[in-house]
C-alpha cells in the first residue's frame, strides 16, 4: 500500500496544496456554465477554482473548519456561484440535489499534514491528534485506551504493518508509565522498538500513523457512504470523479463502480422488478499521474482517478457489503470534548 497524499511532507515553509490530477479531473467532469458540481473535499480549493473558472457553480464540502474558513474569501469572490458547506462528505446528498458532477479527492491536505499542531505527521512534533474535523476521539485517545488486540487490528488492517502486534504490545506497556501525547514520542518509541534497517526509506512509524489517521477519521466508511450519496444526488448523465491515494481506498471505489455498472441479467427465478439496472456507466480504468506531474509534485505519486457516468436508472439501496470494508474495533470513547 502506498502512502497517502503527502505521507512524507517536508517541514518548514508555508503549506501549499498542489491539486493532484487536476487536468484529468476537469476533463472527467466536463464543467460548464449552468452546471452544479459538488466538490466533496474542498481543501485548498484547487479543484473548486478550476470548476468555477469553467463557469460551473460549486457546492464545496469540507469537514475541517479551517479549510472552510480559509475558503470564505473565494466564496465572496465567486459572486454566488460557490457555496461552502462544513461537514462530512458522507452526507453530500443533503447539500444539493440533481447535480451534474461529484468530485472527491480523498485524504489529507498539505495544510493539514504540514501543520504540526494538527498531529498528522511525525516530521515535526505535535499533539497526537489527527482529527480532520477537530472533534471526537483523537489518535491519542485510541493509542492510550484501546487494548493491544484492537490496536493490532487497526495497524494491520489499515496500515498493513507487519509488526502490528509487537508495536501494539509495546504501546500497551509503555503507556502504563507515561501516555503517548505527542507525535514524536510515538514515532520514536516505534523506531526504538522495531529498529530501522540501514537504507530503509520509510520511517518505521509511517504505517502506524497512516492507520491511525484512517481510523480516527473513519476514512473508509466515509468514502463508501459518499459513493452511495453521489449515486442518489447525480442526475442522469452526471459525472463522478474520485481520486484516491492508496489501495484500500481505490478498492472501495473500484468495487462500487463495478457493482453499479453491472446489471445482472434477469432469470425466470428472479422477478423482473428485482433485476437491478446499472446506475453508472464505467469510464475506463484507473488514471494515474504522468511522470512529469509526479516529478513536480511527489505527493501525487500514488494517486488514482476513477470516473463513472450516472445512468437514468433509479439509485439502489446503500449496501456496505459490496465494499469489503475491514472489520475494525468500534470507537467507544467519549466523543465530544
Ligand atoms: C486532499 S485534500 C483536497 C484538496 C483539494 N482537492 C484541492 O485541490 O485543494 C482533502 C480535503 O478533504 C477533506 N476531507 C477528507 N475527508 C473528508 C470527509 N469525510 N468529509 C469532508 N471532508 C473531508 C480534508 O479535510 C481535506 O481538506
Amino acid at each position: 500500500m502506498a502512502g497517502s497524499s503527502g505521507g512524507d511532507s517536508a517541514v518548514g515553509g508555508p503549506a501549499r496544496h498542489i491539486p493532484v490530477l487536476l487536468a484529468e479531473v476537469v476533463a472527467a467532469l466536463q464543467p460548464a456554465e449552468g452546471q452544479t458540481i459538488i466538490d466533496g473535499t474542498f481543501g485548498a480549493g484547487g479543484y473548486t477554482r478550476a470548476l468555477l473558472a469553467a463557469g460551473a457553480s460549486v457546492v464545496a464540502i469540507d469537514r475541517d473548519p479551517d479549510a472552510i474558513e480559509a475558503g470564505r474569501a473565494l466564496e465572496t469572490e465567486a459572486g454566488g456561484r460557490l457555496m461552502l458547506v462544513h461537514g462530512p462528505f458522507s452526507h453530500l446528498d443533503e447539500a444539493a440535489a440533481e447535480v451534474d458532477g461529484v468530485v472527491l479527492d480523498i485524504g489529507v491536505s498539505s495544510m493539514q499534514l504540514d501543520e504540526a499542531e494538527r498531529g498528522f505527521s511525525f516530521r515535526a512534533d505535535g499533539p497526537l491528534d489527527m482529527r480532520m474535523a477537530q472533534t471526537g476521539p483523537s489518535a491519542a485517545d485510541v493509542v492510550n485506551r484501546f487494548k493491544a488486540g484492537d490496536l493490532t487490528r487497526i495497524f494491520g488492517l489499515l496500515g498493513e504493518e507487519r509488526h502490528a502486534g509487537r508495536i501494539a504490545r509495546m504501546i500497551e506497556k509503555r503507556r502504563e508509565a507515561r501516555p503517548f501525547l505527542r507525535t514524536l514520542d510515538l514515532a520514536d518509541a516505534i523506531e526504538t522498538h522495531i529498529g530501522r534497517k540501514p537504507g530503509e526509506k520509510i520511517h518505521p512509524a509511517t504505517r502506524v500513523f497512516q492507520a491511525l489517521r484512517i481510523y480516527v477519521n473513519d476514512e473508509l466508511g466515509e468514502l463508501a457512504a459518499a459513493l452511495s450519496a453521489a449515486e442518489r444526488v447525480l442526475k442522469p448523465g452526471g459525472r463522478l470523479a474520485v481520486v484516491t491515494f492508496h489501495s484500500l481506498e481505490d478498492r472501495i471505489v473500484k468495487r462500487f463502480i463495478a457493482d453499479r455498472s453491472s446489471s445482472p441479467a434477469g432469470s425466470r427465478y428472479l422477478p423482473e422488478a428485482q433485476v437491478k439496472a446499472a446506475t453508472f456507466d464505467k469510464r475506463g480504468g484507473a488514471i494515474s499521474p504522468t511522470p512529469d506531474e509526479i516529478e513536480a509534485n511527489p505527493r501525487a505519486r500514488s494517486a488514482k482517478l476513477r470516473v463513472a457516468i450516472r445512468t437514468a436508472a433509479p439509485f439502489r439501496a446503500a449496501d456496505p457489503s459490496i465494499f469489503g470494508l475491514p472489520k475494525l474495533p468500534e470507537i467507544r470513547l467519549p466523543v465530544e470534548r
